[in-house]
């Protein structure tokens, strides 16, 4: 049971399943443990759903399709208007669910309450909003009309590392566009989910909508749920946040039917230092884009390419930097990194560190876990690392800034671009023509020019190659959500 929650939210914590509008337990009966990962402790059991549970979600999700699709555009904005209003009033107990199950400090968390709460109010404002389009054929023939459709009932596959941002990045705009779905939290972090289900669920209740147009089934078992559930053509989309091989995997599974799917994938950004950068603010963004959730984020910078006039420079700084973080668990006050997720990412972090030191590079802080409880790794720089160490070509997903220098743009250029990921890129410099250059030659679905974070409720996010397909936020968002539908009068 919990020990670092407060009473208001254990007290409050649905922990089953959530289908048709009720919270029940997993068929089987079975549960399973949910891990504070700054202290390696069990904070709660939670209900494992099956095969079973997860057909069940689906029926329900359903069920209520047809009605949730007639409902009109205003009554979905003025529920997820309500929702945001809750998720705004109830910001503190959601925070501190997101640090006990996820381990980010808490400033982070309140952040990310407000994220989520921003995909949630700009998808209630987008509802009303789904234009279609009316013109005359060229030809002069007969006239268009595009209308669009919800897709139909949607699954959802969520990640752990931002528990509520991640569900409302996906469930706003399915809601919005008149998609019903089935959510699959992650199975580290599934007890935000079920307090914000429980926030939307009471809306729906209350206002008398279709109670099956949230489902909720976390599991033990990604594929005990989405197996069943991509072979069920009554499910019309996929939409999955993860790792590029999960995500290939999803793929060929949905490909039977042809399913309407978003993938948004692993990365490796390149975070560039050009010789004419501002430092300072290189340093700060460095930061910003490295350390947010530990280095936990699919928009982590991964490798940092540093004009060679200026590594020794930046790399003194950045160290600097890391010394100065707070380590800890982050309901503690002043805490500014908090644990990795679980034991083996610990593990992972320190092979892919040991590696590049074994291959020549020095480590100028950090390097090793941290001997306490729970599962800490030590902000960690590297210089003098070379461009195919596994630190710098794989998403090391940890608290971890190798730097590698270039000599020249070209040379910058091919390296930010030699690799199979292209989720977002990073650069610094003054140089108003080479930020141009850039943004017209990186492969890379977002840029951030003088920038550490990208990441808006507001604006398209997702990536090209193998970093996935489709978008999230935006105007973007809610079209994977909606098919054209065309008639020609
Ligand atoms: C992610 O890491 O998957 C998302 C990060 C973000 O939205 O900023």
């Amino acid at each position: 049971m919990s020990t670092s929650l407060p009473p208001s939210v254990a007290a409050h914590l649905p922990t089953g399943l959530l289908v048709g509008g009720r919270w029940r337990p997993a068929r089987s009966g079975a549960t399973f443990a949910v891990e504070d990962p700054a202290t390696a402790t069990t904070l709660f059991e939670v209900a494992d759903a099956d095969e079973r549970d997860a057909r069940d979600a689906l029926d329900a999700a359903v069920e209520a399709a047809e009605p949730w699709r007639r409902t009109s555009p205003r009554r979905r904005a003025d529920l997820l208007r309500a929702v945001y209003d809750v998720l705004t009033a109830r910001a503190e107990d959601v925070a501190a669910l997101v640090t006990a199950e996820g381990g980010k400090p808490l400033a982070e968390s309140r952040a990310e309450v407000a994220y989520a709460a921003d995909y949630v109010r700009w998808y209630g404002e987008q509802a009303v909003r789904l234009d279609g389009l009316a013109r005359r054929a060229p030809a002069g023939t007969h006239h268009q009309l595009v209308l669009r459709h919800p897709v139909g009932p949607a699954l959802l596959v969520a990640p752990w590392n931002f528990p509520v941002a991640m569900i409302a990045r996906k469930v706003a705009p399915a809601l919005a566009a008149g998609c019903t779905c089935v959510v699959k939290p992650a199975q580290l972090t599934p007890l935000t989910t079920a307090y914000v289900a429980e926030l939307i669920r009471a809306e729906l209740e209350a206002r008398d909508l279709p109670a099956g147009v949230l489902n909720v089934v976390p599991s033990s078992s990604a594929r005990r749920i989405s197996e069943p559930l991509l072979a069920d053509p009554r499910l019309r989309k996929l939409s999955f946040t993860g790792s590029t091989q999960v995500g290939a995997t999803l793929l060929a599974a949905a490909a039977p039917h042809v399913l309407r799917t978003s993938m948004e994938l692993g990365g490796n950004a390149p975070f560039l230092v050009f010789a004419d950068a501002d430092l300072d603010a290189a340093v700060e963004g460095a930061v910003q884009a490295k350390m947010r959730n530990s280095g936990q984020t699919c928009v982590a910078a991964n490798r940092f390419l540093v004009h060679a006039s200026v590594a020794e420079e930046f790399t003194a700084r950045l160290t600097a930097a890391f010394d100065a973080l707070v380590v800890g668990h982050g309901a503690e006050p002043g805490v500014t990194v908090g644990p990795l997720i679980e034991r083996a990412a610990v593990e992972r972090v320190a092979d892919v560190v040991a590696e590049a030191a074994d291959g020549g590079a020095t480590v100028r802080t950090g390097g090793d876990p941290l001997r306490r409880s729970g599962y800490f790794f030590a902000p960690t720089v590297l210089a003098g690392v070379a461009p195919d160490a596994r630190v710098v070509t794989e998403e090391t997903f940890g608290p971890v800034a190798p730097v590698v220098t270039f000599d020249d743009d070209a040379e910058a250029l091919r390296l930010a671009n030699g690799t199979p990921f292209g989720l977002v890129a990073y650069a610094y410099t003054r140089d108003l023509a080479r930020a141009m250059r850039l943004v017209e030659d990186v492969e890379a679905g977002m840029i951030g020019i003088n920038r550490g974070m990208v990441s808006d409720a507001t604006a398209p996010f997702g990536g090209v190659k193998t970093s996935g397909l489709g978008r999230e936020g935006g105007e973007a968002g809610i079209e994977e959500y909606l098919e054209p539908v065309y008639v020609a009068l």
